[in-house]
């Protein structure tokens, strides 16, 4: 990844800063659930960004904050430099919804179990003026169905989506979202409601998808091996922020961060409230709402030192393709929360 091959590609999306609190507790007493804090992150024409992190993390209120799902606190989204927020505050957003899609895990939730497949194309291919008339409609329902390998066609346009297998769907859901010809797929956790047996191709789905339509992904999951095989690079959250971030690659080989270390270490364990084996003496989810100072991590981390329990550390470069927010490895050159991109050489 060179400086030189970053200048002819453009960022298509930034996001800045974001920021995001759930309003919790009781109307007598209100207080706020900082999911998201200063998470900045940068996507690229035909290029994949990971988002791993474990459940609660925040991946999926960073994605609905993109999609334009929900509203964040704070921050920028920028499309093609534009500040979307600010667009959208002016009525122009119905461009954009088009142009950033997103893929929800449950492909079964995200389809109308009362309307036919063909209705599922049909209606974004009307509503964003992507084709006009009933036969030319038909048609490209038609195409969209075999450019997700749902062929021939006919034999899936006039089913209801419990017709279909989970696979069948997802693609589906791929096939309404490339009707609206995205620039950008947020795919949150595309695969993991999948047989492990079919995720392979749904995987081989969205990189010819990327390949054809250079589309820019985020793709979120909790599966380390899928976002090394997949994905350009990778972020890593944890509570609500983003603590390390590199080449796909150079993350699983040497992963700084302890957190990302357990991560890679975990073994996905189904009795476990989280998903991941716990340590001996167990460990308390991070705490979100009124938020103690310092790395959220320190609670659960081995190494942490007393500085880990005051300060949260800036970015740390470690090479040019990997970067880290970890006192072990230095307390930043930057300040936390300022706008940066996800490779130090990105920029
Ligand atoms: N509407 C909401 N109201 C209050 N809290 C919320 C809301 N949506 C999300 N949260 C909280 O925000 C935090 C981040 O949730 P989020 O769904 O983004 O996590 P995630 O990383 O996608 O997890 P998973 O891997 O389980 O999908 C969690 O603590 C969650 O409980
Ligand atoms: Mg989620």
């Amino acid at each position: 990844m060179t400086e030189q091959s970053h200048a002819a590609d453009p960022p298509i999306l930034e996001v800045r800063d974001l920021q995001k609190f759930f309003p919790v507790g009781t109307m007598f007493a209100r207080r706020n659930l900082r999911a998201l804090h200063h998470v900045s992150f940068t996507l690229r024409r035909g290029k994949v960004l990971a988002l791993v992190g474990e459940s609660g993390s925040g991946k999926s209120t960073a994605a609905r904050c993109v999609a334009r799902l929900i509203e964040p606190s704070a921050g920028q989204i920028l499309f093609k430099g534009k500040d979307m927020l600010a667009e959208e505050r002016r009525g122009a957003s119905l461009q954009y919804r088009g142009d950033v899609q997103m893929i929800f895990q449950d492909p079964f939730g995200s389809l109308n179990p009362v309307k036919s497949i063909a209705h599922h194309l049909a209606r974004p291919l009307r509503i964003h003026k992507k084709s006009s008339g009933t036969k030319e409609t038909a048609e490209r329902v038609d195409q969209l169905l075999e450019s997700v390998g749902l062929a021939p066609a006919r034999q899936f346009s006039d089913k209801y989506p419990y017709e279909l297998s989970g696979g069948q769907r997802q693609r589906v859901s791929f096939a309404r979202a490339l009707a609206v010809e995205p620039e950008v797929v947020l795919a949150d956790e595309p695969i993991s409601m999948l047989d492990v047996s079919i995720r392979m191709g749904i995987l081989n789905l969205m990189e010819r998808l990327k390949d054809e339509h250079g589309i820019a992904y985020l793709y979120i999951t909790h599966d380390l091996a899928s976002a090394r095989y997949f994905a350009d690079e990778t972020i890593v959250m944890y509570a609500g922020q983003i603590v390390e971030g590199a080449a796909s690659e150079e993350l699983i080989q040497h992963p700084a961060h302890p957190y990302t270390q357990r991560l890679l270490d975990a073994v996905p364990d189904p009795k476990a409230e989280h998903g991941f084996k716990q340590g001996a003496g167990g460990w308390q989810p991070p705490i979100l709402v009124d938020p103690p100072p310092g790395c959220p991590f320190a609670d659960r981390c081995p190494h942490a030192m007393p500085v880990c329990r005051e300060i949260m550390p800036g970015r740390t470069t470690l090479n040019a393709v990997h970067w880290v927010r970890c006192h072990l490895h230095g307390s930043g050159e930057s300040s936390p929360g300022l706008s940066e991109p996800n490779l130090p050489l990105s920029a």
